[in-house]
């Protein structure tokens, strides 16, 4: 049975300062995204018969095929796995500011520019109630969306087993849960979003994009390319 593990943060914990202070790095990655890990190999374990994928973008992805019993469980910590794991590559200390490459073009043909991404980004941030995530994905028609998801779902879930959300895949995210910003923003939800866009790593954002991309011309082609999470093939992006 495959024992899913929390990748090493790219940057130290303390990096993220001052828009987002080593405490709350310290107990997002190191107690809440640790404990989602714990409870999805815990619920696994109750599944012996279900051959776990290696990458956790692929069991969010085929959640549909998790035996009905974990699902639910499965759902909730898989998901709080992949995408903690997915965040934690949106950010960097060395943050470019403003969107690059294929993806910054694609930002301005869908929203207008990228002032125009940004607001809508942070409207739909604001505008989720309770927990959850704001993602910007790329939709099966090609184009660019943004969109907010409850708990721990995410916009690459199957439609079958999570109706009622934007589908699509992820090209970032910002987290909502309280537990990302109220240490440090106690209420202020409004300056946490605001401090996201110091900390994106667009040069990353841009390379997710390209392989949303490829991924999206493979599978019009009829040909598999082997991740279902538009990140590196080697483990995904976690
Ligand atoms: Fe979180």
């Amino acid at each position: 049975m495959k024992k899913y593990e929390q990748k090493p943060l790219r940057y130290a914990v303390d990096a993220l300062e001052p828009h987002m202070q080593k405490c709350t790095i310290e107990f997002h990655y190191g107690k809440h995204h640790a404990a989602y890990i714990a409870n999805l190999n815990a619920a696994l374990e109750k599944a012996p018969e279900f051959e776990a994928p290696e990458c956790p973008a692929r069991l969010v992805h085929h959640l549909h095929h998790v035996p009905e019993a974990i699902r639910t469980a499965v759902r909730n910590n898989g998901g709080g796995h992949f995408n903690h794991s997915f965040f934690w590559k949106c950010l960097t200390p060395n943050g470019q500011g403003a969107p690059v490459g294929e993806l910054a073009k694609a930002i301005d043909r869908d929203f207008g520019s990228f002032d125009a991404f940004r607001e809508k980004f942070e409207a739909a941030a604001m505008s989720h109630f309770g927990a959850g995530w704001a993602w910007l994905i790329l939709k099966k028609d090609g184009k660019l969306a943004v969109c907010s998801t409850p708990n721990q779902d995410c916009p690459l879930m199957p439609e079958s087993v999570v109706p009622g959300i934007e589908h699509g895949r992820p090209i970032l995210a910002l987290d909502l849960w309280e537990h990302s910003f109220y240490l440090q923003y106690q209420n202020r939800k409004a300056d946490y979003i605001k401090s996201f866009w110091k900390l994106v790593d667009w040069e990353q954002a841009e390379k997710v994009y390209q392989k949303a991309l490829a991924h999206r011309l493979a599978k019009a082609e009829g040909k598999k390319d082997g991740c279902c999470c538009s990140q590196e093939k080697q483990g995904c992006m976690i």
